[in-house]
């Protein structure tokens, strides 16, 4: 039976804080208790992914890939099987090419070992990416070697394709991937992620059922530490900011992968990666991206997702510097303007009333608001 993703997948995946060399096993299992203790599992986040660096360049006797003995001495397998002790699902990294992005060891030439591996190991989720290609490389081919090797591994494996180009959304789910990068690596900036959410905005029409445009992982939390929190000179991103990164990534029907250190999660930054009323909206059955309606006069950046049953949220993000009044208007969702709406505040959790053509916003600079509106 072929692996069916009806919603964006949701977890956490070890770059964006521990980054190259700095994950172990010890804070690895500290981890997945951690998702389970603070409410995450619980609220849909359950593939705990590691990335890259987990393996050695080489292979072993057999020709396997090998875990670094010193940062991973009881292996994957093991690993695999205390993630799922804790009812949550387990995320691996490899590389098409001969190396991955970090000289660790590629799976070029060995899909089908590897992945037969990566099912003995109980991996559920591969990310797939891509290293050091010689100029002129078939991408495409790569990831479909080991799209076959997967469908072929015995083991439903959801198929992270990793190349940070959006063109990919002409061939990443022929060659059976579910998710796929569309831009470069993110940062703890907000810079970084308005540019890698306008990116996805371009192409919402390829996602759905078994197909996500993944903008990247998230840097909620991060607040200017680890990985990709220190690479803008650690200043991270504001709460407001942050809390605007989730709603985008909700409304973009985004893969919803937590970056941070879960083990010290901060009650601020729970209360954003835990808000019930955004996940319903990324984790509406219809699987619709949200998408840009048409910019008034002063630019207001505004998307719609249609939801199950009629509903449609609305996210209003202020990307200028400035404060700022926006409009909202639902003329161009399917209703008409002289409808009324009913609007609930899904960051403030209230109720924002009823409207008849329209409403009016005023937002900080880079903060957002969210309303599941209903026509009543
Ligand atoms: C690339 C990817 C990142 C991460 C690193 C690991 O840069 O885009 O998400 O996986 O490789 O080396």
């Amino acid at each position: 039976m072929a692996i069916q993703i009806k919603t964006p997948p949701m977890g956490w995946n070890h770059w964006n804080y521990f980054g190259w060399e700095h994950l172990d096993e010890k804070a690895l299992l500290e981890t997945v208790d951690a998702m389970a203790e603070k409410g995450f599992r619980d609220a849909g986040y359950k593939y705990v992914c590691i990335d890259d660096t987990w393996m050695i360049r080489g292979r072993d006797e057999n020709g396997d890939l090998v875990a670094d003995p010193r940062r991973f001495p009881s292996g994957m397998k093991y690993i695999g099987d205390y993630i799922h002790s804790k009812g949550m699902l387990f995320g691996l990294y490899a590389g098409a090419g001969v190396l991955t992005y970090a000289n660790c060891e590629g799976s070029y030439g060995r899909e089908r070992q590897d992945a037969k591996k990566f099912a003995e190991w109980g991996v559920d989720l591969l990310k797939y990416d891509c290293g050091y290609l010689a100029p002129g490389t078939d991408v495409p081919h790569l990831f479909r070697r080991m799209g076959q090797a997967l469908r072929e591994s015995g083991r439903d494996i959801l198929f992270s394709g990793c190349y940070g180009h959006t063109e990919v959304v002409d061939w990443m789910r022929s060659v059976g991937a579910n998710m796929w990068r569309l831009s470069g690596d993110i940062n703890d900036s907000w810079a970084s992620v308005i540019r890698v959410a306008k990116n996805a905005m371009g192409v919402g029409h390829v996602a759905g059922a078994n197909g996500w445009n993944d903008p990247d992982m998230m840097v909620i939390g991060l607040e200017g530490e680890g990985w990709a929190g220190r690479v803008n000179g650690g200043n991270g991103c504001t709460l407001a900011e942050y809390q605007t990164h989730f709603a985008l990534w909700c409304m973009l029907a985004a893969p919803l992968l937590m970056g941070h250190d879960v083990r010290t999660t901060k009650p601020e930054i729970a209360e954003i990666l835990l808000n019930r009323e955004l996940i319903e909206i990324n984790q509406d059955s219809l699987g619709i991206q949200g998408y840009l309606l048409p910019a008034m006069s002063n630019g207001d950046l505004i998307l719609a997702k249609p939801l199950d049953g009629g509903d449609i949220a609305f996210c209003l993000v202020n990307d200028t510097d400035a404060r700022k009044k926006m409009i909202l208007s639902w003329h161009y969702c399917g209703w008409e303007v002289t409808d009324t709406v009913y609007l609930r505040d899904c960051i403030n959790h209230k109720d924002a009333g009823e409207f008849t053509c329209g409403t009016f916003v005023e937002l900080d600079p880079h903060s957002c608001a969210v309303y599941r509106a209903k026509r009543v």
